[in-house]
């Protein structure tokens, strides 16, 4: 490994032993879960706070501890040893490639980075002016056009095997009043038109690499649009980060950079039943397809209580203005109870193992940065520590994934504009998996709302309202 290179990965690795010594070394193991075995009993808060959707092999998250680990392998291990495109295939498929898996699903990536036909398709859009996340949603079912031509009826999926995803076993808020078990009769379906050589299956694997590999080029795409260049065609030699990195600037990244990216890619692939990941299980449990799926990902990410806090951490950072105004500013912050942005978690209640590796990262070889960003940095160390002294520790407020990396990608060059997209970037890998896994053992999401409203109320004519 090349000499600066090794030096991130001796970052990542004592990143790793400051956390584990917080958790006194505590093996993971005595946490396997077992699978379920339903119907299940949990406490639920608003929100689904606390709920069961599913059994799950994909991810794990232990809140109070801190620990975040992706089929069984810590992420301080896959960030310290790992690439993107092995940890986006053992998300996929269970398990690390060998040499020649990993050969043929690099190939595969980059067979599929080229997207001429959806680009030119995207940029009749006037993408400059859209929202980033839009344009990238828009890609998203351009590309299923592509792939699929899913729109045609030859596409859809068989009436019975939507049917029996919608059976209702267990009680609803109306007791079932039909057949215990649905049983349709459909008239003979009309004789299935001729299939039109479709080019792939929407909701197979190969959609998945199709988006692992295109919504990294259309987030690029977008970015360079948005600032007045056109797109740059991908580079087949460069690895995932490095071209993804080698799209949205036009210039080819250092090792270092590349690494980087890599390591901020692997940090946000998966975090199990987030808002976003979640949204895409339930609309690929309607079995809609996998790029409908993920376009409902990307648009449960536009909302700010889930994407784009780093966009306003950097805004903070800039408001605040310098190091030294950080007390006061916490000061009233509190006392106006506002929310910090990069701090706090639904589910982490200790230090989120990806701000543990993002913080080091933003601050590696600072002193070459230019003023703007050392004064930014430095704001942001001082906003930590503050932050954890006053309240931080009392309300298990710590900085989450989202605290330093607006600094990485600052520091390489990329606007704030874009930071939610590249969430997209990475997270594509957890979308797929998890809808890919809960496929296997389909049933339509459908939850309850408990009903509180008024019976029998009789029916006023409009003349006597
Ligand atoms: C992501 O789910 C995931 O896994 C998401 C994610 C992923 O990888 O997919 O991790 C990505 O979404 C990261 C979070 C990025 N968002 C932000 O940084 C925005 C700022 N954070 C807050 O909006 C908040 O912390 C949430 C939304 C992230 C979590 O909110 P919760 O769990 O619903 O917490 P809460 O609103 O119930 O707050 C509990 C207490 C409250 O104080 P009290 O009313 O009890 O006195 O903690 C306080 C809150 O005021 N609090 C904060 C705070 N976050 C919570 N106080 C100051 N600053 C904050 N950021």
């Amino acid at each position: 490994m090349h000499e600066d290179t090794q030096k991130i990965t001796d970052i990542i690795l004592k990143a790793a032993s400051k956390a584990r010594r917080e958790t006194r070394n505590e093996s993971q193991k005595r946490h396997a879960g077992k699978s379920l075995i339903w119907p299940v009993d949990c406490t639920i808060g608003p929100g689904l706070e606390g709920a069961i959707a599913c059994d799950s092999k994909i991810g794990y998250v232990d809140g109070s501890k801190g620990w975040l680990v992706y089929r069984g392998y810590d992420i301080f291990d896959l960030c310290a040893y790992s690439s993107y495109e092995e940890v986006s295939y053992l998300l996929l498929h269970g398990t690390l490639p060998n040499p020649e898996q990993l050969e043929v699903y690099k190939k595969k990536l980059v067979e599929y980075r080229y997207l001429n036909k959806t680009l030119r398709l995207l940029m009749g859009f006037p993408v400059e002016e859209m929202n980033a996340m839009g344009a990238l949603r828009m890609g998203t079912i351009l590309m299923r056009q592509e792939f699929t031509y899913k729109d045609q009826e030859s596409g859809r999926p068989d009436f019975y095997d939507a049917i029996s995803a919608d059976e209702d076993s267990i009680p609803m808020e109306t007791m079932p009043t039909g057949e215990k078990k649905a049983i349709y009769e459909f008239s003979a379906a009309k004789k299935a038109r001729k299939r039109k050589k479709m080019l792939g299956d929407a909701s197979g694997l190969e959609a998945c690499y199709h988006l692992l590999a295109g919504v990294p080029t259309i987030t690029a795409a977008i970015s360079r649009v948005r600032q007045g260049h056109m797109a740059i065609e991908p580079d087949p030699g460069l690895s995932h980060a490095g071209n993804f990195l080698y799209m949205m600037t036009g210039k080819r990244p250092t090792r270092v950079q590349e690494r980087i990216m890599d390591v901020a890619l692997i940090l946000h692939a998966d975090h199990g039943m987030n808002a976003s990941t979640f949204a895409s299980m339930v609309v690929a449990s309607t079995l809609s397809d996998i790029y409908f799926s993920i376009g409902s990902g990307i648009a449960a990410l536009s909302g700010p209580l889930h994407g784009g806090a780093n966009e306003n951490v950097l805004h903070t950072l800039r408001q605040i203005g310098s190091p030294e105004n950080v007390s006061a500013w916490v000061q009233s912050a509190s006392e106006k109870k506002k929310k910090i942005p990069g701090f706090g978690h639904r589910v982490y209640k200790a230090y989120d193992p990806r701000a543990r590796v993002l913080g080091p990262l933003a601050g590696y070889r600072m002193k070459y940065c230019p003023e703007e960003i050392i004064k930014l940095y430095k704001t942001a160390d001082v906003l930590e520590k503050q932050v954890l002294k006053t309240f931080g520790h009392e309300k298990k407020i710590f900085p989450n994934v989202d605290f330093y990396s607006g600094i990485v990608y600052s520091r390489m060059g990329i606007d704030p504009s874009m930071f939610t997209p590249i969430f997209a970037v990475s997270r594509v890998a957890g979308w797929t998996a998890r809808v890919l896994e809960y496929l296997k053992k389909n049933r339509i999401f459908r939850p309850r709302a408990m009903y509180s409203g008024d019976f029998e109320r009789e029916y006023v004519p409009l003349e006597k309202r």
